[in-house]
């Protein structure tokens, strides 16, 4: 909200605007800090976070488990990652999360091939760069209007995050061909599955919400993706899409959570949410992992993503499932730390069903 209203303040310049929407950001990230908070300029304020991150990088061995507190990290966040992370291991987790994002772009080279594109890319200004084990990853190194370039325009690339990049590169579609991405949203999975997916395959997009339809439509237009199917269906659904039952070769349930992997592109859900927040998650994914899968065909997978590092919403709903569903078997397991990366921080699991 308050970065919206920055944006639209017309009393503002584009050049006074940046270092406000900075401030604001960077307030949400070390805001706990006294000096931070107490900076009376921008100046003073960017001194405060430069001193304070020196300060923990030189006392990190100093820094306990318990003055995590002090670092404006709730501890049912810190206790939430669970026994399979040591307190170090946790505490680099947890301390990747005040970094800044990278900002991503997604190639589609069903579309172009990559010479093209990167030549396309440089042409326009964008200054990027490879990313090691992310087939169609490209970082940028400057923040650039995206959307004005040629290879915007044309839908050969897309913003998208490296973590969810991540997940689809996890999928087994190659041979696929109906797969069903059963939390959509507008589609950023979908497009992502178009670079693997063979000619023929078609994926059914679902989603509970009516609107994010309309910007699938455009996002598919421009990126000339002709093989989505949306549907939606109700909340209270018992058997949403009956006729899906057993057709599914891949099933992928991105399933809504506290988006705690995504700390360091929206800081301000530290505070969003608590220890009974974390459980109800926790149940609305049990049930729409367990609703969704009924959408496998015998020998298919489902695969259940999460942009969560917390047990409740990750390991914990999987082992749920497969003890409640002995039909399904373990696949493959995944966490992508935040230290891992320097996106948003995933998790997935691919179970497959019994032939
Ligand atoms: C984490 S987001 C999905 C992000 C999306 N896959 C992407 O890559 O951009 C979760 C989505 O699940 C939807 N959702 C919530 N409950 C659902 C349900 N019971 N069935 C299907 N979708 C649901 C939400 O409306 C939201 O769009």
């Amino acid at each position: 909200m308050i970065s919206k209203s920055i944006s639209k303040n017309r009393s503002l310049s584009s050049k006074k605007r940046k270092p406000y929407l900075n401030w604001m950001m960077q307030t949400l990230r070390w805001g706990h800090v006294p000096s931070v908070a107490q900076a009376q300029t921008f100046e003073d304020h960017a001194q405060a976070i430069q001193d304070h991150m020196l300060f923990l990088s030189d006392n990190m061995q100093a820094v306990s488990e318990n003055s995590l507190k002090t670092l404006g990290i709730p501890s049912w966040m810190m206790c939430g990652i669970g026994d399979q992370a040591t307190s170090e291991e946790k505490f680099k987790h947890v301390m990747a999360f005040f970094q800044q994002a990278s900002i991503y772009l997604r190639m589609n080279l069903y579309l172009v091939k990559q010479e093209v594109l990167l030549e396309s890319l440089i042409e326009d200004g964008v200054s990027f760069e490879r990313v090691d084990d992310a087939p169609y990853a490209l970082m940028l190194l400057k923040k650039i209007q995206i959307q004005a370039t040629k290879a915007y325009k044309k839908g050969w690339i897309d913003i998208q995050d490296v973590g969810s990049q991540w997940v689809v590169d996890q999928l087994d579609i190659q041979d696929a061909y109906v797969v069903v991405d059963g939390c959509s949203r507008t589609g950023g999975k979908s497009f992502a599955m178009q670079n693997t997916l063979r000619s023929g395959a078609v994926i059914h997009a679902v989603d509970v919400d009516a609107r994010v339809f309309e910007e699938m439509k455009k996002r598919a237009s421009r990126q000339e993706a002709r093989n989505i199917k949306m549907h939606w269906i109700g909340t209270g659904e018992d058997r949403p899409l009956e006729e899906l039952e057993n057709k599914a070769d891949c099933v992928l349930v991105d399933a809504p959570c506290s988006s705690m992997g995504t700390l360091k592109r929206r800081p301000w859900l530290k505070f969003a949410y608590n220890q009974s927040d974390i459980e109800n998650f926790s149940k609305m994914q049990k049930s729409i992992l367990t609703q969704q899968a009924r959408w496998v065909k015998p020998g298919g997978q489902v695969a259940f993503a999460v942009c969560s590092i917390l047990k409740a919403e990750t390991f914990d709903v999987t082992r749920t499932f497969l003890d409640e569903h002995p039909d399904f078997q373990s696949r493959s397991e995944h966490l992508l730390y935040p230290d891992q990366t320097q996106g948003d921080a995933f998790y997935i699991h691919v179970m497959n069903k019994q032939k």
